[in-house]
């Protein structure tokens, strides 16, 4: 399977999330304040809350329901009550569209 555009560059703002579905795959993508893209699974793993609803600040996102904060870079839930960490898929920027194949973890 090959990378799927989900948006462009512009229409993602600075520090906020927009959630995407490839493949019936539920992705939240961000742009942090430092202008870098992160893919990484829209659902919390503490409910089934969409984590691009959530608030973003520097490379985490909080979800807004209980408070867990995950890393963008790696998925991982800083605080509780979530534990398990979503994933994080590779992005691809191709000029001006941000592309993401859901089947590409990125490492961490
Ligand atoms: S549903 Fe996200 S922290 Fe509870």
């Amino acid at each position: 399977m090959t990378a799927t555009r989900v948006c462009t560059l512009s229409e993602l703002e600075q520090d906020s999330a927009l959630r995407v579905e490839v493949d019936g795959v539920a992705i939240c993508v961000v742009r942090d304040s430092s202008d870098e893209v992160h893919a990484i699974g829209d659902v919390c793993t503490h409910g089934d809350i969409s984590l691009a609803e959530g608030f973003v600040d520097g490379d985490t996102i909080e979800c807004w329901a209980h408070g867990s904060a995950f890393s963008l870079r790696s998925g991982k839930p800083l605080n509780l009550p979530a534990y398990e960490p979503v994933p994080v898929f590779a992005v691809v920027i191709d000029g001006d569209d941000v592309l993401i194949d859901p089947a590409v973890k990125k490492e961490v």
